[in-house]
């Protein structure tokens, strides 16, 4: 199949003649049943029309991926959010006057309309508004109802800009809309307003003290996914797989700033020794501590969002330069580094050392 890339110049509605085009022209391919990928402020979709059963299948089989890993469905407006659920909780139009368009994910029960293999033969299904201009203008174009999961082969980091999808989805889908880098990096939050409980399935930019203050309730956090080691399986079923996996082998080292160092410095040694090809995952406060000659500066400690939006582009980086071990410090800080840590432990297949 030959893949169409077009470039949107524009963020921002109104998008000029140009760029209106390539958008209505995508919007023509979903509802043909075809496959565009699109930028959202997290990472790139891959995105094929929600209602229709073959191409969830069409999606499936482009990433690789298992078909019970439900997919989550895009719309553009929120009067679009009752034809494909069954009941609507006060705490989801709360959420959303708050967090809409935005990075947050809501579970909520399906309706008919919403067909098993897109929701992974689930009776709930996935919500969300992406707040991306880009995004909102090609699901409306697209009819409204965009399935959509990050545009990555199954088991590589999510793209965060363009290039990183044509490197996975060149030749397997229709169109790829190019809108630049996204704007924070890491896959929204999925929050479960199905249960009594309000848990946060998988973590991200919206932090569980921000949807516990903007319900003034208590909102849990899914324990499967902060202790691997338990026999608790994760309620989204795609917290289940190994992700984010570079190819060559990530060690997390933690502890207090001079003995990481230390350790860290060490090991590249004996990489060096050894002919291995090593690098380090830093933040611009440490740069200087490291004897490598690949050094990746994921952002700013202050700053942890800088750290989020660029973690899978460094990932991806090692994979291009073929490294084949890397040292990374923790991010743990903040609310969002609960985010962070939880996509980077993934990467590292949960190996941290302790210093
Ligand atoms: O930021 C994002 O959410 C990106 C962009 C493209 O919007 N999308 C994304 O999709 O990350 P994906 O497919 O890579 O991750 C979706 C996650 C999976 O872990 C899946 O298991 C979970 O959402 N999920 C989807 N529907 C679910 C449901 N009904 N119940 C529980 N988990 C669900
Ligand atoms: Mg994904």
């Amino acid at each position: 199949m030959k893949t169409e890339i077009c470039v949107i110049k524009g963020s921002t509605i109104p998008f000029d003649k140009e760029d209106t085009a390539h958008i209505v022209h995508a919007g023509e391919i979903i509802k043909n049943g075809g496959l565009v990928a699109f930028p959202t402020e997290t990472v790139y979709g891959l995105g094929g029309d929600a209602l229709r059963e073959s191409s969830s299948e069409k999606i499936y089989a482009a990433k690789g991926r298992p078909s019970d890993n439900p997919l989550i469905v895009h719309i553009a407006k929120w009067e679009d959010i009752y034809k494909i659920t069954n009941e609507l909780p006060e705490e989801a139009k709360l959420l959303a006057d708050q967090f809409w368009p935005g990075p947050l994910t809501m579970v909520l029960p399906k309706s008919e309309l919403v067909p098993l293999k897109t929701t992974g033969g689930l009776n709930t299904v996935a919500v969300r508004m992406p707040s991306d201009e880009i995004a909102r203008a090609f699901i409306e174009a697209a009819g409204g109802y965009v399935a959509a999961p990050s545009a990555n082969l199954s088991g590589k980091p999510s793209p965060t800009k363009a290039k990183y999808v044509i490197q996975d989805m060149d030749g397997r889908i229709d169109m790829i809309l190019d809108g630049g880098e996204n704007e924070i990096g890491l896959e929204s939050t999925i929050v479960d307003l199905t249960e009594e409980t309000i848990k946060v399935l998988r973590p991200g930019f919206i932090t569980v003290k921000d949807l516990s203050e903007a319900l003034n309730r208590e909102v849990e956090i899914d324990q499967a996914i902060l202790d691997p080691h338990s026999n608790l399986i994760p309620k989204a079923p795609g917290m289940k797989y190994r992700h984010y996996a570079p190819k060559g082998e990530l060690t997390i080292v933690e502890g207090e700033s001079e003995m990481v160092k230390d350790y860290i410095n060490r090991a590249l040694e004996e990489d060096r020794r050894a002919g291995v090809m090593s690098g380090v995952i830093t933040v611009c406060q440490h740069a200087g501590d490291y004897d490598s000659s690949i050094i990746k500066v994921a952002g700013d400690l202050e700053k942890p969002e800088t750290i989020g939006k660029h973690l899978y582009t460094i990932l991806r980086e090692f994979d291009d330069e073929n490294v084949e071990r890397m040292y990374s410090e923790s991010f743990s800080e903040g609310d969002f580094g609960q985010a962070i840590m939880n996509r980077l432990l993934k990467a590292a297949g949960y190996t941290v050392i302790k210093v």
